[in-house]
């Protein structure tokens, strides 16, 4: 099986991609697939709740390949789950790539490396929309977009799909979900049954609004690690991955 990539992206900020990716690249991991998880986001919010420890990282020589980014790995508590934590100066990853040789191909060009020993990579990756983000559509097979029901986000989607078409970019690789779902909100459950054209080709699981989610903070782990296991976040998230294992498998054999 060859390395697949997938990349959890929205321009908005605050929207549940780190909290996907982290969750997710858990249950790949548990599910039995090689998984790293690559935190580009100089938050590092995934690297905390993953426990990393701090490494000398820094972007400029990652971009210009004097330190080779396989030296960047750590193994987590996880089996099977390995993790390239982010570093402060990852903010500046935007720049750095403008610069490169063939910008888009940079981040492509990275995870090269890793596709002997690895069968996913999950990209947690920082709201943003310049160099970096088209490194990552260019390097992604599958890019999962969490849209949280509300017109601001929905616009944000629709802006993303203007992008994607401008700059003559694979849009079939995009697939939105509904995040941080709350069903007693009338705007929430309108936009869930009837789902703006934006939404085409959305998942068909959404992620609930979930204390159990938050608590992800408090506990600096996983949700699968603390929450009980029918608990409706965890199967939310399990059934995510299963349908992007899914359409993973799609794309890997096409027809
Ligand atoms: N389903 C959910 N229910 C409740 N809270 C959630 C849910 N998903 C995420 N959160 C909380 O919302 C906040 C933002 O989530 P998260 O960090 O995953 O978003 P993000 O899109 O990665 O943000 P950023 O753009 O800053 O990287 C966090 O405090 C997180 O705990
Ligand atoms: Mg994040």
């Amino acid at each position: 099986m060859t390395m697949q990539t997938l990349a959890l992206y929205n321009l908005k900020g605050g929207v549940g991609k780190t909290a996907a990716a982290v969750n997710m690249a858990c249950l790949a991991a548990a599910s039995g697939l090689h998984t790293l998880l690559f935190d580009l986001d100089a938050q590092g919010a995934a690297s905390w709740y993953l426990e990393a420890e701090e490494t000398a990282a820094k972007a400029r020589k990652l971009i210009d390949g004097s330190t080779p980014v396989g030296r960047l790995v750590q193994p987590t508590a996880f089996e099977r789950l390995s993790l390239i934590p982010a570093d402060f100066s990852f903010r500046s990853l935007d720049v750095l790539m403008k610069k490169a040789d063939r910008p888009r191909q940079v981040l492509s060009r990275l995870l090269k490396p890793f596709s002997e020993q690895y069968q996913l990579v999950v990209l947690d990756c920082p709201p943003t929309i310049s160099h970096l983000a088209e490194a990552i559509f260019e390097a992604s097979d599958l890019i999962l977009v969490p849209v949280v029901p509300t017109h601001l986000s929905v616009r944000a989607l629709e802006q993303l799909r203007e992008y994607f078409r401008s700059k003559n970019l694979d849009e079939t690789k995009l697939k939105p979900f509904y995040s941080m779902v709350d069903r007693r909100r009338h705007l929430h459950n309108e936009l869930l049954d009837h789902p703006p054209p934006a939404m085409a080709g959305a998942c068909r699981t959404s992620i609930p609004y979930s204390s159990m989610v938050e608590r992800m903070g408090e506990y600096r782990a996983p949700l699968a690690t603390y929450a009980p296991g029918l608990h409706v976040a965890n199967l939310a998230y399990d059934a995510l991955w299963k349908e992007a294992q899914r359409s993973l498998k799609r794309l890997q054999q096409p027809d």
